[in-house]
């Protein structure tokens, strides 16, 4: 495997993605790593990441020298070229004017790392400092006009650095340029595939369930249906999947879940009625955090209580994926990723309750995870499902929960996806991108708790106004409200107001995140 030593929070992780996007597996771990950690982790290859700091800041990362030492080849980008240079005696210095965008380079010579791409390209550069001066041993191999030491390299002990960024799109070769690292020096094989990874990951899980029984929450969202695919490929039916329902999904959700893992898959599937008890206990309850902490608790007793039912469980089988584990990491640790396992504590064990957990995606990007579903043979619906809130609809519905609320907001936001997943896919179709610049990301319809008057026919109405959200993201952070045509609104707004009884208004809300929030509760 190939790890990238991270030296600023988001330049890892973009890394690792394109190490991966080539077929070879990549980790990420705090760019402060002593030499011997690395070493136990047994790397074929290093790439230390780039960062927003100076080498030569007061409370700068460091790099363990003895790194250098491990005869691991090693490519630095950026941080990682400039910590290469001054660890191992060159000189870094702070220059006039940096270099943020494009930037030209000139190949001054031959260069095993920019071996194939052009005499002249142009890459991405974000900087400030420079190599001033490469370290003894090294060739400089190219450079631009404000950078003297654009790239740099030592054949004799396979380190490489770049000041640019040849992991962004930008970086015209900067694919080719990684290609070389791993497959020319260092010789690695592009063997990391979704069908090795599957075989892989089944292989681990029998090994390591025996002949015990697991346990799995499985909500319908995207990462525990992929858990609960591979699991049910290694253990086939000591698998309990637990799918409690709340009666707050969305129009037809429950039926299509238990279709695909009680028909597809030889699991033990367990569908949990629990809309009744739900009702029961939301009644009257207006206060969203309110809402929020009676729906999640009771999950944990219904769960709990099939888990004790079924009996003889011994593990638990959760969809932590990649990015809440190095989220988590870094926060708790300031940057060790690699040494914080996950967030288990937000289960509520009851007393005396033990499992062992089981968390087979924590090494996988989203987009991976889609990937292995894909291949584990989800249906589309499942693996591009947008995101949905654990308190389901109860938190697009503002004020009480009420079964006529629901049958309202469940039929309006049917409407709203059917016609917006028709969007995204003539977007697909012309974009070729699943998630173009202007597809919806997540879409739903709101319930607000209020009345107005309207005109059906002859008659006066005093109806319900339903309010369409919809939102381009990429990650639930930020978001701004998609500027759907007008002919697509128009279409939902008629369709909403036609079909949904008791609606007689339809609103768009045009308001970004920040300031306000995706849900609106
Ligand atoms: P907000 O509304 O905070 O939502 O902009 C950001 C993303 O998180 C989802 N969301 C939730 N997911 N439990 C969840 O599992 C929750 O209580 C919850 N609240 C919001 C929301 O759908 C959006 O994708």
């Amino acid at each position: 495997k190939v790890l990238v030593l991270d030296f600023g929070a988001q330049y890892g992780q973009l890394i690792a993605r394109r190490v991966r996007d080539l077929h070879v597996y990549s980790e990420i771990v705090a760019g402060d790593s002593p030499a011997a950690d690395i070493e136990a982790m047994e790397p074929s290859a290093l790439i230390l990441s780039g960062g927003p700091a100076s080498v030569y800041a007061e409370d700068a990362p460091e790099i363990d020298p003895a790194i250098f030492e491990l005869g691991v080849p090693v490519l630095g980008f950026c941080y990682g070229h400039q910590i290469m240079a001054s660890t191992l005696g060159g000189q870094v210095a702070h220059v006039e004017v940096g270099e943020y965008g494009p930037a030209s380079i000139e190949r001054e010579r031959e260069s095993r790392l920019l071996n194939a791409t052009p005499l002249k390209q142009t890459v991405w550069m974000s900087h400030r400092d420079a190599v001033s001066s490469a370290p003894a041993g090294f060739t400089v191999t190219s450079s631009t006009e404000a950078c003297p030491v654009a790239s740099m390299e030592d054949h004799q002990r396979r380190l490489y650095s770049t000041q640019f960024h040849p992991e962004v799109r930008h970086t015209e070769c900067g694919e080719q340029i990684l290609s070389n690292f791993l497959f020319d020096i260092c010789g690695l094989e592009p063997s990391w595939t979704m069908e090795s990874i599957v075989e892989a990951k089944v292989a681990e899980i029998r090994e390591r369930v025996g002949d015990a029984r697991v346990i799995l929450a499985l909500s319908g969202g995207v990462d525990s249906s992929v858990v609960a695919a591979l699991c049910a490929r290694a253990i086939g039916p000591r698998l309990t999947c637990v799918f409690i329902n709340h009666g707050l999904l969305r129009k037809n959700e429950p039926e299509q879940v238990e279709e695909i893992f009680s028909s597809q898959f030889d699991v033990d599937f367990v569908h949990v009625h629990a809309e009744e008890r739900y009702a029961a206990l939301l009644a009257g309850v207006v206060d969203p955090e309110e809402k929020r902490r009676i729906i999640g608790t009771q999950f944990w007793e219904e769960f709990f209580a099939v888990a004790q039912r079924t009996g003889g469980v011994r593990f638990l089988a959760q969809g932590t994926i990649y990015p809440d584990i190095i989220e988590s990491g870094a926060r708790k640790t300031g940057g060790r990723a690699a040494t914080i396992k996950s967030h288990h504590n937000l289960i509520p064990f009851p007393e005396g309750v033990s499992f062992d957990l089981i968390e087979p995606l924590d090494h996988f990007f989203k987009d991976e995870v889609r990937e292995l579903g894909l291949q584990l043979g989800l249906p589309g619906h499942i693996v591009y499902r947008q995101p949905f809130p654990g308190p389901g609809l109860a938190i697009r519905i503002i004020g009480a929960v009420d079964a006529e609320k629901l049958a309202i907001l469940k039929d309006a936001d049917a409407i709203v996806r059917e016609e917006l997943d028709a969007y995204n896919e003539r977007l697909f179709r012309q974009t070729g991108e699943r998630n173009s610049a202007h597809s919806c990301w997540q879409y739903f319809a709101v319930l607000p708790d209020i009345r107005s008057v309207g005109v059906m026919g002859d008659e006066r109405t005093y109806g319900r106004p339903v309010i369409l959200r919809a939102v381009e993201s990429t990650d639930a952070m930020t978001a701004d409200w998609a500027r759907l045509p007008y002919d697509v609104l128009a279409h939902i707004s008629s369709r909403i107001v036609a079909e949904v009884g008791g609606v007689n208004r339809v609103a768009y809300d045009i308001t970004s995140k920040p300031p306000a929030t995706i849900e609106w509760e």
